[in-house]
């Protein structure tokens, strides 16, 4: 396994989920977590990650002198690499001119291991995002690039297997930068490349079973992919000790319900205790038009429901969620704590203490893409493992202001409509989350002879990677006309389709 620290660079997630894709397992752990832990983790190698600091800044982030002592393989990205020269004596200085963006890369000497296969004809594109470069290379280094701005963009130890790269390796934009980490890994560190899904999945099951014994666990499935991965594998692991509590809230999409328990509960013979709860959910909202106190509603239904439920089953002992890897970071890191807050909501959150059980999550050290990959692997419906995501609320936050079930009837027959045209046309793997919202706003309209006054439905279809910042999807014109046309058609009280053409920020995703 790799230790990756992390010096607060924007992309140290993304140097995790290379490495994971080399089939190599690795953790993220701040840049100060001390030598002892260091030695205890055992790592194979280290990876230093970037960052926003000068070395010689007042207060810059430094690292246990003793790392470099380990004998393990250490590769330092961007500030990583400037920790490590100076830390052999090399000289970092603040450059004449920031390098920003793509640049070229020219080879220098002899490639050696972790560069070999790098360069074509001594040159390679890699994406650069500094301020601050080394000048002159520590005694025992050699240099292996550099660029028209930067004299040294890339080092090597070969003896002591330290090398250090000023370009970022983890992004897209660096071409053959999965390639560079494939080799440090497994080349250079010796990593074997066994954490593939089937290992994953084998490893999380032994550790299900020491974890809970004979033990019966409880988990709140929700329809999503987390928790229908940790649903399915647990499952796998323990069988019959399972037991899952779906929610119907009333404002799930079209089938969704029947979609669940025909998965989980007929094909797969998981126990699904399928609680028809619309109309409590719907009786609480009656009246209720502001978003934050519907969402509040929603959230404190849920858990009361789920509370209801799991004491009934007095004999429980554990939790299960389906809490990921970057919910881990975020909620450690706590820099914003926003998308763990999102997440503890969307994960039956804030239960309360007093249940007393213990939290079971395995899918706890796992990135979305190895999740999916774990989910097509225990046998889950393509479509289920690669659906967008959908909030915790629900359609209570697609219906703007008051929500009725007239309205959300509505609402989730247009919403399929178009996820179905957006899934015939090819667009829907391409669109990170699409969906239809209700306005309850009525328009005049003209059908066959007659005049109509009816709502109108507006399409959502936004791009991201964070889900912090988004742009809206250029659906072509000619699907628009399509989609528009066959939910004015099918959907009755609906005479009027707008595509929302807004990005985030200022807009957010959802309407509410
Ligand atoms: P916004 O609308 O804030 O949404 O741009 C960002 C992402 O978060 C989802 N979202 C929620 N998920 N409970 C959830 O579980 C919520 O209350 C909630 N609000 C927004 C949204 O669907 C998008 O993916």
């Amino acid at each position: 396994k790799i230790l990756i620290l992390d010096f607060g660079s924007q992309y140290t997630q993304l140097i995790a989920r290379r490495v994971r894709e080399a089939h190599v397992y690795c953790e993220l752990h701040p840049f100060d977590l001390g030598i002892d832990a260091i030695r205890a983790f055992a790592p194979k190698g280290i990876i230093l990650s970037g960052g926003p600091k000068s070395v010689y800044e007042e207060g810059a982030p430094v690292i246990a002198e003793e790392l470099f002592e380990l004998g393990v393989p250490v590769l330092g990205i961007c500030y990583g690499m400037q920790l490590m020269s100076r830390h052999f004596g090399g000289a970092v200085v603040p450059a004449g001119k920031r390098e920003f963006g793509h640049a070229e890369l020219l080879a220098q000497g002899q490639p050696g291991p972790l560069f070999d296969g790098f360069f074509m004809e001594g040159k390679s594109p890699v994406w650069m995002s500094h301020g601050d470069h080394v000048e002159a290379v520590p005694a025992g280094f050699e240099v292996v690039a550099r660029t028209g701005n930067a004299p040294v963009c890339a080092i090597q130890n070969v003896a002591l297997r330290l090398y250090g790269v000023q370009f970022h390796p983890e992004v897209n934009h660096t071409p053959h930068g999965q390639q560079l980490l494939d080799t440090f890994v497994r080349d250079i560190c010796g990593c074997s490349g066994q954490w593939t899904p089937g290992h994953i999945i084998d490893d999380a099951i032994a550790r299900i079973r020491r974890q809970v014994g004979s033990d019966r666990v409880i988990l709140g499935l929700s329809g999503g992919v987390d928790s229908s991965v940790a649903a399915a594998l647990i499952h796998r692991a323990i069988g019959e000790q399972l037991t899952c509590v779906f929610v119907d809230n009333g404002l799930l999409r079209l089938n969704e319900g029947d979609q669940v328990m025909a998965t989980f509960a007929r094909n797969m013979g998981v126990k699904v205790i399928r609680v028809d709860a619309e109309e409590r959910f719907l009786s609480a909202l009656a009246g209720v038009a502001d978003p934050e106190r519907k969402r509040k509603i929603i959230g404190g239904l849920f858990v009361d429901i789920f509370e209801e439920e799991s004491n009934k089953l007095t004999d429980a002992k554990w939790l299960a969620q389906g809490t990921i890897y970057p919910d881990v970071i975020e909620s450690a890191g706590a820099k914003t704590g926003k998308a763990h807050n999102i997440k503890s909501h969307h994960n039956v959150g804030g239960l309360p203490d007093t249940m007393k059980l213990q939290l079971l999550e395995p899918l706890r050290e796992l990135f979305k893409d190895e999740v999916r990959a774990i989910g097509e692997e225990l046998g889950l419906p393509h479509a289920m493992v690669w659906r967008h995501p959908f909030p915790g609320p629900g359609l209570g936050v697609r219906i703007l202001g008051e929500v009725k079930k007239e309205y959300a009837d509505v609402l989730r027959l247009a919403d399929a409509i178009y996820i179905e045209e957006l899934y015939r046309t090819g667009h829907y793997d391409k669109i990170s989350q699409a969906f239809a919202v209700f306005l309850p706003v009525k328009s005049v309209g003209v059908m066959g002879d007659g005049r109509t006054y009816e709502y109108v439905v507006a399409l959502r279809a936004v791009e991201t990677k964070d889900f912090m910042t988004a742009g809206w999807y250029p659906l072509p014109y000619a699907d628009m006309a399509h989609i528009s046309n066959r939910i004015i058609n099918e959907v009755k009280g609906i005479n009027r389709v707008v595509y929302d053409i807004s990005s985030k920020p200022p807009a957010t995703i959802e309407w509410e």
